[in-house]
């Protein structure tokens, strides 16, 4: 594995070294704390959005194996407008030993990526946020047992968390189920790519418009906010077609008896996710938010580990 860009570009023994690492370094962690892996090596930070668990869960990952991470604010870099892409990438890499970017789109970070010599992770773009779904398959494992065979529903914008989640079910034989409304759903392209990517694992995938009908006999439930960070302009719009999907008792009560709650986090209160529900028994979400720096752990760990540092 060179870079981390997307979880459609994983081999399947490359997502499940990233799971066993993440396991590893995370019972390690809670035992004696982390061994220096990352001793003198560091990791440069691009954000062009704001963040709290991206930025704080990496930034804890490298102190904690031993490195150190760099912040680089939306407004210093100016990636791709005080200066290309490509010379940000070919600049920041002579520094630092792995780079990490939140991006606008997605051919930013592959862009980033072209033009390093240093590992380069996606730490969020328009079309993936592969880390958030390393997190949530760990926090799944955790809970539910095991992801193979599980009927994992997401309900809302068929965005980034979402796909991500999608190739992760795939990779990992998880029965994946997207419920948004009409016009909203993952895009016909993507949706063929994870039936490509599922093999011979197990993994399925279906677009069910009701939620009430998707949510049934569901191990997990997942939403996320109905407008993501550049889509503000349409947040009035969505948050008028959006509510049948968010996720209340109501629907909480077509699952399994079991399941689990999953939200990426940030969440907005009384719209994709109710209170009850989202501080009720169900709820695994300060976990999940927990398993960022554990997966991101791992990320680091199986990118940067063993090579000579810049430092
Ligand atoms: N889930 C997630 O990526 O959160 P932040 O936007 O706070 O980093
Ligand atoms: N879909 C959201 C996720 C935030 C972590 C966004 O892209 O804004």
């Amino acid at each position: 594995m060179k870079h981390f860009l997307a979880i459609a570009d994983l081999s399947t023994a490359e997502f499940n070294s990233i799971l066993a690492t993440a396991k590893k370094l995370k019972a390690e962690w809670r035992k004696r704390g982390n061994k220096p892996i990352l001793k003198n090596k560091t990791l440069g930070m691009v954000f062009q959005k704001p963040s709290l668990r991206t930025r704080v869960s990496f930034d804890m990952a490298m102190l904690q194996l031993g490195g150190q991470a760099l912040y680089l604010s939306p407004n210093e870099i100016g990636l791709g407008q005080r200066e290309s892409i490509a010379d940000v990438s070919r600049v920041l890499s002579r520094y630092v030993d792995g780079i990490m970017a939140r991006v606008f789109a997605h051919a930013h970070v592959t862009e980033l990526a072209k033009y390093s010599s240093v590992p380069v992770i996606n730490g969020l773009s328009d079309h993936e946020h592969p880390c958030q779904a390393m997190a949530d398959v760990l926090t799944i494992v955790e809970h539910a047992g095991k992801l193979k065979g599980k009927r994992i529903v997401f309900l809302g914008d068929g965005n980034n968390v979402a796909r991500s989640l999608m190739y992760a079910c795939m990779l990992g034989g998880g029965q994946f189920v997207c419920s948004s409304p009409k016009g909203y759903t993952i895009d016909d392209e993507s949706v063929a790519q994870a039936q490509k990517l599922a093999g011979k694992s197990g993994g399925t995938v279906e677009l069910i418009e009701d939620p009430q009908a998707a949510a049934k006999d569901a191990d997990v439930l997942y939403t996320d906010v109905w407008a993501s960070m550049g889509q503000e302009s349409e947040a009035a719009e969505r948050a008028k077609i959006f509510p049948p999907y968010q996720i209340n008792s109501a629907l909480v009560a077509c699952a399994k008896e079991d399941c689990i709650v999953l939200h990426c986090l940030p969440a907005h209160r009384g719209g994709e996710i109710t209170d009850d529900v989202m501080d009720g028994p169900h709820s695994v979400v300060f976990d999940q938010a927990e398993n960022r720096m554990h997966a991101q752990k791992a990320i680091v760990a199986l990118l940067m580990a063993g090579k000579r540092s810049k430092k």
